[in-house]
């Protein structure tokens, strides 16, 4: 294609009904998988813009049309059903045949992915996490010196899969026996963590050279802004996440977790967009819990909220990832998508789009 001009772009993604649940399969297993009303929103906002969608499906259907697929690129939302590369498998399979994708490639959707690997590459550029061990067996060594309460998380999930009320234990018995269930049920290894109690909040960017860094949203559970012990759970994840935005922070802190997520967002290699979630202790100390390179794009996600608050159409910040992405495999398109420059490296205030 010429430059300036509307572009073909692929959807790829993994819709909670094409996996019915599996004997033996925890209750979570889909619930990394989108609903199909959010696969709509993002093929509507791309065709607003005046591009051509070209639904794929997952990285199966994938391989079954790639060889004659006829796309300018490809806008990624796939998880993947299974592994540590679950994530990667999409953006490999195009990389592959040379077909740039929107959002993060393969490298960065595994070092995601696998909460134990970003975490290190958190610590080697200097950017606070909860400290941390990894067990890949119930009886594995604990730390000398590890300190309750801690968190067990299944190390290569999202969506608060793996989490229950028993994931937040207050001695060793109760940690190696959530470790059992957890590594049973998710087969996997897991990440135990120093639980941080305090309050929670996420970061939103899109762009690259100068991106967009948004307001943090907090984070509510039960309607309550103050977590203290409270943390996501599967099940709350399930009966609908609950934010407020703006935080109600101090500036201060506000700056220092745009500035936090932007050096996360950094240090493994995000382009396009990402979400950064954070716990912040009651000494208002920040910790990085994970990035996010596939954030949900569901309208009644943490980038929904942002839209709302904004007072721009969620369409919009659909066609700004897409923009940015566009403008990252060198084509330019007639019809900027967002309508505005990405904002130069700053951090978005209250009210500013
Ligand atoms: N170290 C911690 N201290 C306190 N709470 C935590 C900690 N780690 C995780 N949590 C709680 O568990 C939730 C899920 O954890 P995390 O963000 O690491 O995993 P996830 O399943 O990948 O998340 P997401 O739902 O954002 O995809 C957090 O939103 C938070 O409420
Ligand atoms: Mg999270």
């Amino acid at each position: 294609m010429e430059k300036g001009e509307a572009v073909r772009i692929g959807l790829t993604f993994d819709i909670r009904s094409d996996y019915p649940r599996a004997a033996g399969d925890p209750a979570d297993a889909a619930a990394e998988f989108d609903h199909p009303d959010t696969i709509r929103a993002i093929e509507q906002a791309i065709e607003a813009a005046g591009h051509t969608v070209v639904r794929i499906g997952n990285a199966e259907a994938l391989l079954k049309v790639i060889d004659r697929l006829e796309v300018d690129g490809v806008f990624n939302i796939a998880e993947g059903l299974r592994g540590r590369n679950r994530e990667s498998q999409v953006p490999v399979l195009l990389e592959m045949r040379g077909i740039p994708v929107v959002g993060a490639d393969g490298l960065t959707q595994a070092v995601t992915l696998d909460k134990a690997i970003a975490k290190k590459l958190f610590l080697a550029e200097g950017i606070p996490t909860p400290c941390f061990f990894t067990m890949a067996a119930p009886t594995d060594p604990i730390p000398a010196g590890w300190t309750f309460p801690a968190i067990v998380k299944p190390r290569f999930e999202g969506s608060s899969k793996g989490l229950s009320e028993s994931s937040r234990v207050l001695d060793e018995a109760a940690l190696r026996a959530q470790a059992a269930r957890v590594i049973r049920d998710y087969r996997q290894p897991v990440i135990v963590e120093q639980f941080i109690r305090g309050n929670e909040f996420t970061v939103a960017i899109i762009g690259n050279e100068t991106p967009e860094i948004f307001l943090p949203v907090r984070v509510m559970i039960d309607g309550r802004a103050e977590l203290g012990d409270l943390f996501y759970t599967f099940s709350r994840i399930a009966s609908g996440a609950d934010y407020a935005c703006p935080a109600g922070i101090s500036e201060t802190l506000s700056l220092e977790l745009q500035r936090l997520a932007l050096a996360a967002y950094r240090a493994v290699d995000c382009v396009d967009f990402g979400r950064v979630d954070f716990r912040v202790d009651e000494q208002g100390r920040p910790f990085v819990l994970e990035i996010n390179p596939l954030p949900s794009l569901s309208t009644l996600d943490v980038f929904g909220i942002l839209a709302g608050h904004l007072e721009v159409p969620h369409a919009e910040l659909i066609q700004r990832i897409l923009q940015a992405g566009i403008r990252r495999w060198g084509l330019e398109t007639a019809r900027p998508a967002g309508g505005r420059e990405a904002a130069g490296g700053r951090c978005l205030m209250s009210g500013q789009a």
